[in-house]
């Protein structure tokens, strides 16, 4: 049996790959354009980071992850996610001892072992920005703005941003006795499942994103987390909200909002396209002031978001607002018999350091072929060398699409290149 692709993961061809290519570029302008760098970290790492950073009770670090040992018997993870990653190249780098903020962004893949669907993958892009060194709310705006430029100029308009502050670990404290008092009936009736019935002791907030139905039931009317947040961190939040307001960035405050991920503190955020379902989610992300501190580091505020490219995909196509990109040639070179190959070789060569795209017949077809295949490779002009033209060093150029043909020198080629590249 033929061997396939694993489940969950999917090849890029052209022309699709074009459509990879114009969001990369758009993210990396922005993201320049907002002060981010970029960074890249390996797709593997220690699997005690992502244990330490994402957290032992989250469903990506205890069903999710690609683990393994390595032939050294190291235990090793492929990455799920690139918060964590960043933050261990935070700390080993001593990015901390530069000026700061510092403001790092990436474009990687990541594995999480899902059950896959439109929009869920199990090798799956993130484009994610983290910002170190400030707990000022004016970052947490600028932050949410950043992902909603990048979301609005590559066309996905109709969106929606929820936020929501999880407070800080004194806050969090009060909420996980009320969230216990919540639950615990639903412990001693053995309602809920077995996986939350360990994070009903270790971390009672993780049951609020099990994807269990009968738990997500349970979970709708258990007490909102922005109930119980201290002074300091609903002042925070109401900062956040007056620096969005200043930018225009509407959003919906959903107290429900807790994130799967357990570094969160403070704000935590997303962003919903028009698609329903998981491939709706198209942004998340959030504060995370004890993360740094948790891997080993001095305490150091930190916050960033990532977004799934398959979703931004999913959506652009949606709302039909993938741009028509294309990558055809700009000329295709047939050429007539065996003895212009080697005039073809280099006209070829010169056009191509000249910046033009240019294909010439590498299978040695007739010249009917050769045109067939230039028609079908979409070239927008074509020429045809044959003795006669290699010899006048002048040769016809076509416009495929008009079919107009002009005369053109092939020993000063500054006229050829101003028409194909017009
Ligand atoms: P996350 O919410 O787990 O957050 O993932 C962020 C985004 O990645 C999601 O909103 C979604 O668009 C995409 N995504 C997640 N899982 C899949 C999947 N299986 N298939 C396709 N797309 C997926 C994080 O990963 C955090 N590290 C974000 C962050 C950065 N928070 C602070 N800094």
């Amino acid at each position: 049996m033929a061997i396939t692709a694993p489940r969950g993961t999917a090849d890029i061809l052209a022309p699709d790959i074009l459509k990879w290519k114009y969001i990369e570029k758009k993210i990396s302008e922005i993201s320049s354009r907002f002060g981010y760098s970029e960074i890249r970290t390996p797709v593997f790492e220690h699997t005690e980071l992502f244990e330490r950073g994402v957290g032992d009770t989250t469903d990506v670090v205890q069903k999710e992850m690609y683990t393994f040992n390595d032939k050294g018997g190291r235990s090793i993870t492929l990455r799920p996610e690139g918060t964590a990653s960043v933050a261990r190249a935070f700390l080993e780098h001593n990015i901390y001892a530069q000026p700061l903020p510092a403001k790092l962004c990436y474009n990687i893949t990541c594995y999480r072992y899902e059950k896959p669907q439109a929009g869920r993958l199990r090798e799956f892009h993130q484009f994610g920005a983290e910002c170190y060194g400030t707990s000022d709310p004016t970052v947490d705006a600028e932050v949410i703005s950043l992902a909603k430029t990048v979301l609005n100029e590559l066309g996905i308009e109709k969106l929606t941003l929820n936020i929501n502050s999880i407070g800080c670990p004194s806050c969090r404290a009060k909420y996980n006795e009320a969230l216990k008092d919540y639950f615990r009936p639903y412990i001693e009736d053995g309602t809920l499942c077995g996986t939350c019935r360990e994070r009903f002791d270790k971390n009672p907030l993780r049951i609020l994103d099990c994807k269990s139905p009968v738990c997500g039931e349970i979970a709708k009317k258990a007490p909102v987390l922005l109930d119980y947040i201290c002074d300091e961190c609903r002042d925070h939040f109401e900062e956040v909200k007056k620096h969005l307001e200043a930018m225009g960035i509407e959003y919906n405050v959903d107290g429900t909002i807790v994130r799967g991920l357990d570094y969160y503190t403070k704000t935590v955020f997303e962003f919903k396209t028009a698609l329903s379902g998981t491939a709706g989610t198209v942004c998340g992300g959030g504060r995370y002031d004890g993360l740094i501190e948790q891997l080993g580091g001095a305490a150091t505020p930190g916050i960033g978001f990532a977004m799934g490219i398959e979703r931004i995909i999913l959506a652009l196509e949606e709302a039909g607002a993938m741009p028509d990109l294309s990558d055809v040639p700009d000329i295709f070179i047939a050429n007539i018999g065996e003895e212009t190959k080697l005039f073809v070789t280099a006209l070829t060569d010169k056009l191509r350091k000249a910046g033009v795209k240019c294909e010439r017949d590498l299978c040695n077809r007739s010249l009917k072929a050769q045109m067939k295949y230039a028609d079908k490779c979409g070239a927008r002009f074509s020429m045809v060398i044959g003795g006669d033209e290699a010899e006048k060093k002048s040769a016809t150029l076509k416009n495929m699409a008009v079919k107009e043909q002009t005369e053109v020198s092939l020993e000063n080629l500054d006229e050829l290149i101003k028409i194909v590249k017009e």
